[in-house]
């Protein structure tokens, strides 16, 4: 049994992360940490975990966590996890990032993807990318992890068997539609209901900064290098990601092709699920039918016509995309069954 302390717990990722680890087998959620709400019961603040924990916010800083717990989990905003990450690992506490702050790899990309300068550049190295599917073996020697952005990894999931069996060359294309709770519980107008209900806002047609991890991690598999764009739409959900991805050939892509690239990558990945089917209502992955699970679902068509690959990946952003990922890998860095606190059926109807 190890002690975890989760530092941003007040927040829908690190709710999420608290939620899954209450009901981890071989985790004592010892310390949650809120500067709004310090002192205050967690089920003031998260409802759904009444009955679950009698744990209080407290103000303690992320120092005095790390001196009381095996693993930190980070779910701040990004920029300021590389404010505090450094002293904690100076103490020997393992770090579980759920920002981009430890991401990539490349202290250059955060100038050019975030706007800032990173102050702790050495530090990238000393962190796993945690995505199990791609980067298992390293994830069982890992010290810390820096979990994937929701619609990054999204995106990858979707696109990674290709680059892994040489299909993918020429930019990725990359479309995706998300949920109110990927921006976080903070409010603001454009997240406001009568503002945000019934739109289908474009909110980055490019640039998006999860770009560099996809294009980051499509390389790593490819071992060559890889180029993506996204467009980034917020729709009428909560949560919830759907990417449909694409990329043109030189020629036809035979069906028994794509299946023998997903096998390549997926094949006993507990998480993943293809969702391909001649009828019913659910052809196709959809965000709805992974909601409240760590389940990725992805289906796959070739367009004849335009020589496109179309590929659809969907998440549940605030469990595959932030806090079911950031638990799978750390179960595997601890060497604990994989699956632990991860396997619940998602909802439906929901
Ligand atoms: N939402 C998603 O779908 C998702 C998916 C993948 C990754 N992530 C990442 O997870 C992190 C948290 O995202 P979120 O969506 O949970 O955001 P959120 O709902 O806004 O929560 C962020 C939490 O961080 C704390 N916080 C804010 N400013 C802070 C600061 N300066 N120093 C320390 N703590 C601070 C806040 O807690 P107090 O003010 O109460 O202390 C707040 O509860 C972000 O880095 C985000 O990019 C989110």
């Amino acid at each position: 049994m190890i002690k975890v302390g989760i530092v941003g717990s007040s927040g829908y990722a690190g709710g999420e992360a608290l939620r899954i680890l209450l009901q981890h087998r071989d985790v004592e959620v010892s310390v949650v940490t809120s500067k709004k709400y310090a002192g205050k019961q967690v089920f003031k603040v998260h409802t759904n975990l009444k009955g679950f924990t009698d744990l209080k916010y407290s103000d303690k800083s992320p120092l005095d966590v790390a001196s009381e717990v095996d693993v930190m989990f980070l779910a701040v905003p990004h920029g300021e996890s590389v404010k505090i990450t450094p002293k904690i690992l100076e103490q020997g506490t393992r770090v579980v990032d759920m920002s981009a702050d430890f991401r990539l790899k490349n202290p250059e990309d955060y100038p050019k993807w975030y706007g800032w300068e990173h102050t702790a550049p050495d530090l990238l190295s000393k962190f796993t990318y945690g995505l199990a599917e791609i980067h298992r073996e390293e994830l069982k020697s890992a010290k810390n992890i820096a979990s994937p952005g929701c619609t990054a990894c999204c995106s990858i999931y979707g696109l990674a068997p290709f680059a892994k069996a040489g299909m993918l060359n020429g930019t990725a294309i990359i479309d995706v539609k998300t949920g109110s709770s990927a921006s976080g519980s903070s409010v603001s107008l454009a997240s406001n209901f009568s503002e945000h209900a019934n739109s289908v806002r474009i909110y980055k047609p490019w640039g998006h900064r999860h770009i560099a991890e996809i294009e980051q991690e499509l390389s790593y598999v490819s071992g060559k290098k890889q180029k993506a764009t996204m467009s980034a739409h917020s729709v009428n959900m909560v949560r919830g990601i759907l990417a449909t991805s694409s990329f043109f050939t030189e020629e036809e892509i035979v069906e028994a092709k794509v299946w023998g690239a997903m096998r390549a990558m997926y094949k006993d990945e507990p998480f993943v699920r293809y969702i391909m089917d001649k009828s019913g209502v659910f052809r196709y992955p959809d965000p709805k039918i992974v909601a409240g699970s760590n389940f990725v679902d992805i289906g796959f068509e070739y367009d004849k016509h335009a020589n496109r690959m179309i590929s659809i990946s969907a998440i549940d952003n605030l469990i595959k995309g932030a806090a079911g990922n950031a638990v799978q890998s750390m179960n595997i860095m601890m060497g604990f069954k994989e699956t632990e606190g991860l396997m619940q059926a998602p909802f439906h109807p929901m």
